[in-house]
């Protein structure tokens, strides 16, 4: 069920509470992984995996969320004094992070009750967390009257995910929450934040879920982030994006970052021209690199793409920060349950793992939505 049924949210408010209600998507990265925090390029399109939020105001000062998915019910201050480490259930600690990035930005957060469904897997890589964030902070300037503007909201999201899980992520998944397009891929460089909507030829985009959870990924995105940083550094450049393919030929972190923002910009010359081969063959570099350069991939995740594309992909690679998760694969149209199918068999047997696999349909960025004429939208 791709996007959450707002009938159990609704129910869990007062019978005829003016709710108002904020979507936003989950994304898959076509290809451009660990560039964003370098400057460079990513390739994201969101999908119709997300999160919906339903709100309404209260007048105590404390914001409560409630998960139809996670256990339990958060609360947290509106003054933003909240302390995300010491919220439970453990998820509420986003809630307060997001709360602390808005009032530490000046915004007054109002007192607010809110109820969140998800379709977005957690853990998988398909970006749950920020379409989490930039629902909720969208449900929350919005009952303030004073919503956030697109790029201020990106990077207030992106903080408050900082502030609560300490990991230095980039902008790639709020960047996509925010500005993604249907129909369309979004080219984004992460340098002037400047995004462009890429047209997509008729093909199924596959998610697989590799069955793997995410491991090691917290603590490794942050030592692949310092190595960029430190490799920037060493070549007196003010970020990989500006490095060339000679200056990192013996560094395999840099040289991933620097081939990656090459395939990039070759992958949407190549969706311009209907160029399957090529298409095929930039996502597979891309997991090589990935695999063999920067060291994000799994022996699950080699195996996955390698059985998805001997069964008719025309290209597949792992999505996302890596180290298990999913992986991306492209196919003809109406062929991606088939190829599924034949090479989910021998992958389950090979791993041992139960993976999971379905279609993606691209949606548009985050919105405001109603569902009956008692919702009230601005
Ligand atoms: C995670 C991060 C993003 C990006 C990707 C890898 O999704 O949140 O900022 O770095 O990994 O491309």
């Amino acid at each position: 069920m791709p996007t959450p049924d707002p009938d159990p949210l609704r129910a869990r408010f007062p019978a005829g509470a003016a709710l108002r209600w904020f979507r936003a998507p989950g994304r898959v990265n076509l290809i451009g992984d660990h560039t964003d925090y370098n400057e460079g390029f990513c390739l994201p399109a969101t999908i119709d995996r997300e999160v919906l939020v339903a709100a309404a105001p209260r007048d105590d000062g404390r914001v409560r969320a409630e998960s139809l998915e996670l256990d339990g019910v958060a609360e947290v201050a509106a003054d933003g004094s909240t302390d995300p480490a010491a919220v439970e259930p453990r998820w509420g600690g986003l809630l307060a992070a997001i709360v602390g990035e808005l009032t530490a930005r000046g915004r007054a957060v109002p007192g607010a009750d809110l109820v969140v469904a998800s379709t977005v897997p957690v853990g998988s890589g398909l970006s749950s967390s920020a379409a989490f964030e930039v629902a909720v902070m969208s449900a929350l300037g919005a009952l303030a009257g004073d919503p956030l503007p697109p790029h201020d909201l990106v990077f207030a999201a992106q903080a408050s995910e900082h502030r609560a899980t300490g990991v230095p992520s980039g902008v790639l998944d709020q960047m996509a929450a925010v500005h993604g397009r249907a129909r369309h891929a979004l080219l984004l460089d992460c340098r002037t934040l400047r995004t462009a909507p890429v047209d997509l030829p008729p093909l199924d985009i596959l998610v697989v879920h590799s069955g793997l959870p995410r491991v090691l990924a917290f603590s490794e995105y942050g030592a692949r982030r310092a190595a960029c940083e430190a490799a920037a550094q060493r070549l007196g450049v003010a970020a990989l994006r500006d490095a060339t393919m000679e200056q990192v030929a013996d560094d395999p972190i840099a040289r991933h970052v620097v081939s990656e923002n090459r395939r990039v910009i070759e992958f949407v010359d190549a969706l311009w021209r209907d160029d399957l081969p090529t298409l095929g063959r930039l996502m597979l570099e891309s997991h090589a690199s990935l695999s063999d350069d920067y060291r994000v991939s799994t022996p699950e995740l080699d195996l996955l793409v390698g059985l998805l594309v001997d069964h008719g992909a025309v290209g597949a690679r792992l999505t996302g920060a890596g180290f298990g998760g999913c992986v991306v694969a492209l196919t003809a149209p109406g062929d991606a349950l088939g190829v599924a199918a034949n090479a989910l068999g021998p992958y389950r047997a090979r791993s041992e793992l139960v993976p999971n696999a379905f279609v993606a349909t691209t949606v548009d960025g985050a919105s405001e939505v109603t569902f009956d004429r008692g919702d009230r939208a601005s």
